[in-house]
């Protein structure tokens, strides 16, 4: 049984001051929830002071993006050992925004997941089609590439999570539907126990990233292959990510 696991990306938003005001509501209000894990990515400044926030919590705490190499001459980069000193229990690699407006690519991704288990941090990789992708009739072919060219053999596979973001569904309020959702996360599990076998499969978690919220995550969540969410914008706003979290608690 998959236990699903719910992240807040908070991606380039919030001050610590609501940072910590969210993480108190959301650590108080599913505090008796014992089914679902779940987690935040804030920006990076404010990890270190959410830290003490978040001890004693069920809440775990993540980065949205790391370098590859331990330190050195990378201005303006973070590590994954500087994010384990932080208090980091994982990273998300691979987030359509990083492909997108930063260029990260296959290459480098495979280099960021590796080192980002090397140094035990547990990792959400981010895959998924744009619009003109799916319109094409290319989702599957896509999804296949964007893991064939970052999952290498020989990965620990019980510390990653996939996360099926469907760029278009991104920020847009238009989230793919359950049987949308559903294919792809199956197509993605089918590609899984080719890669790593019968038990990767069925423990490895597949959370639906693009426009969840309150309204519409439970019959996201009700599919048989989504294992929980990563949530941009509703994870700003406690009562949506505290309902999303709700709406993960399995039946
Ligand atoms: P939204 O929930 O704002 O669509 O963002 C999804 C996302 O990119 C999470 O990583």
């Amino acid at each position: 049984m998959r236990r699903p696991f719910v992240v807040g990306n908070w991606k380039m938003n919030l001050n610590l001051a609501d940072a910590k005001n969210l993480v108190r509501r959301l650590d108080h209000e599913t505090v008796g929830i014992h089914n679902v894990d779940r987690g935040v990515a804030p920006p990076a400044l404010l990890i270190i002071p959410l830290r003490p926030e978040l001890q004693d919590t069920r809440i775990l705490l993540g980065a949205q993006n790391m370098y590859h190499e331990p330190k050195g001459a990378f201005t303006g980069e973070i590590s994954g050992p500087m994010l384990v000193d932080a208090g980091c229990q994982f990273v998300i690699i691979g987030h359509s925004e990083r492909r997108q407006h930063f260029g990260e690519d296959g290459p480098l991704l495979q280099k960021k997941v590796k080192a980002a288990l090397d140094i035990g941090l547990d990792v959400i990789y981010c895959i998924g089609e744009t619009l003109q992708q799916r319109d094409g009739g290319e989702t599957n072919g896509i999804l296949v590439r964007q893991l064939h060219e970052v999952l290498i053999d020989g990965l620990d596979w019980k510390r990653i999570t996939i996360a099926y973001e469907p760029v278009w569904a991104i920020g847009t309020g238009r989230n793919a539907t359950q049987d949308q959702a559903q294919e792809a996360h199956q197509h993605i599990r089918l590609w899984l126990k080719n890669k790593y076998g019968p038990d990767a499969a069925s423990q490895m978690r597949i959370q639906y990233g693009g426009s969840v919220k309150a309204s519409n995550a439970k019959e996201l969540m009700n599919m048989p292959d989504i294992d929980g969410a990563l949530v941009g914008g509703a994870s700003l706003v406690a009562d949506e990510f505290i309902a999303i979290v709700r709406a993960a608690i399995p039946k």
